[in-house]
């Protein structure tokens, strides 16, 4: 039997995270071997806010490069980069045929962006969902692994299949957000005001990029208090979210070690960064080290998003003969 399609996109607009690892793209890694996984980079979706092409390329590479340092093995995923599969836009023009002024108008995160850029404005702006269903319907995906804030622009994929199927014949399968359920992590900001971002709030997000002194300055200056008073304590989130990371990079004894001083009340808040720091610095370095190698050997990337884009326009040809066939658009 086939496997069954799983597709998911990351924009390149800034330097990836500890809450894109733990929140997507440790994911993946675990995708792979189960499904056919198709990841890629989602640079024609980057325009929409980020007109400026002079970083562009550099941020497409490190989003592979570190893609790649997390796991990802390029020889069983169709790694690829948006822009490198045409056929995305010509679904995407039959799809906006399908997507109504209005209900893009109430997208959440259209409004959002009105918001934030009111000098931007822009056609793109409005139809982002319908080029991420595009993104998904392209391959036939079934199952996306997203973050909830990406939940409204699944549905509305799952909107425009169904009006195109009603319209012209079964073609497009309905997509589903995928998520791990409980192994679901939300990495919160060093402060505990939010949660790690690519842009916002820098000196309290740990970054895959971040050198070994920069990761143990950020955790260091995490946010902590005098320590709690009462045995067995609720934590507050600041000092939830130090023992979420200390449970996602340490040994199990550290970890127990910390929950049994904070329950006595005799925790040292500067030691258990310091514990953290290092543990840190051990996780991080190694992906940050083979992320610089990769993206530094333009030939190897080359023939990574090379071989990705030739997986990647195989499956969204034969998709793409199938639309074109229900739409009579075959001459
Ligand atoms: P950002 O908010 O940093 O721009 P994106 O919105 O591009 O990140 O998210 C890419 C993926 O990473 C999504 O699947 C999202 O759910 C996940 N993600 C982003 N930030 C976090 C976080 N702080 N904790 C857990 N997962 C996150
Ligand atoms: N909109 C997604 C985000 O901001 C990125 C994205 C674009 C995507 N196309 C996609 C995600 C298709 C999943 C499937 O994170």
């Amino acid at each position: 039997m086939s496997k069954e399609v799983v597709l998911s996109g990351i924009r390149p607009t800034g330097f990836l995270h500890l809450g894109n690892y733990f929140g997507a793209m440790r994911n993946y890694v675990r995708m792979q071997d189960e499904y056919n996984c198709y990841f890629f980079v989602a640079n024609w979706h980057a325009l929409t806010t980020h007109p400026d092409t002079k970083e562009l390329q550099n941020s497409v590479h490190r989003v592979i490069a570190e893609n790649i340092a997390c796991g990802l093995d390029y020889q069983k995923v169709s790694l690829y980069v948006q822009s490198d599969v045409p056929e995305i836009a010509e679904l995407y023009l039959y799809l906006n045929t399908m997507a109504y002024k209005g209900e893009l108008e109430k997208t959440t995160t259209f409004k959002d962006k009105v918001r934030q850029q009111p000098d931007n404005v822009n056609a793109g702006l409005l139809t982002y969902p319908v080029l991420m269903a595009a993104d998904i319907l392209i391959h036939r995906a079934l199952k996306v692994p997203v973050g909830k804030d990406q939940e409204q622009h699944l549905e509305m994929a799952r909107n425009f299949a169904e009006r195109f199927n009603h319209r012209y014949g079964d073609v497009l399968p309905s997509p589903q957000a995928f998520n791990f359920g409980s192994e679901l992590v939300k990495i919160m900001s060093l402060d505990g005001n939010g949660k790690m971002s690519k842009s916002e709030n820098q000196m309290n997000t740990l970054y895959l990029a971040d050198d070994d002194d920069l990761i143990r300055k950020k955790i260091m200056k995490a946010k902590t208090d005098s320590g709690p008073t009462q045995p067995n304590s609720f934590k507050p989130d600041y000092i939830e979210n130090i023992f979420t990371l200390l449970k996602l990079v340490s040994d199990q004894t550290v970890v127990n070690k910390f929950e049994t001083d904070f329950n006595n009340c005799v925790i040292r808040y500067g030691d258990l960064k310091k514990q953290l720091a290092e543990d840190m610095v051990n996780f991080i370095k190694p992906i940050r080290e083979q992320a610089a190698d990769i993206q530094s050997n333009k030939a190897l990337l080359s023939k990574i998003i090379h071989q990705g884009a030739e997986k990647a326009r195989a499956s969204a040809s034969a998709t793409l003969t199938e639309v074109r066939k229900a739409m009579r658009l075959n001459y």
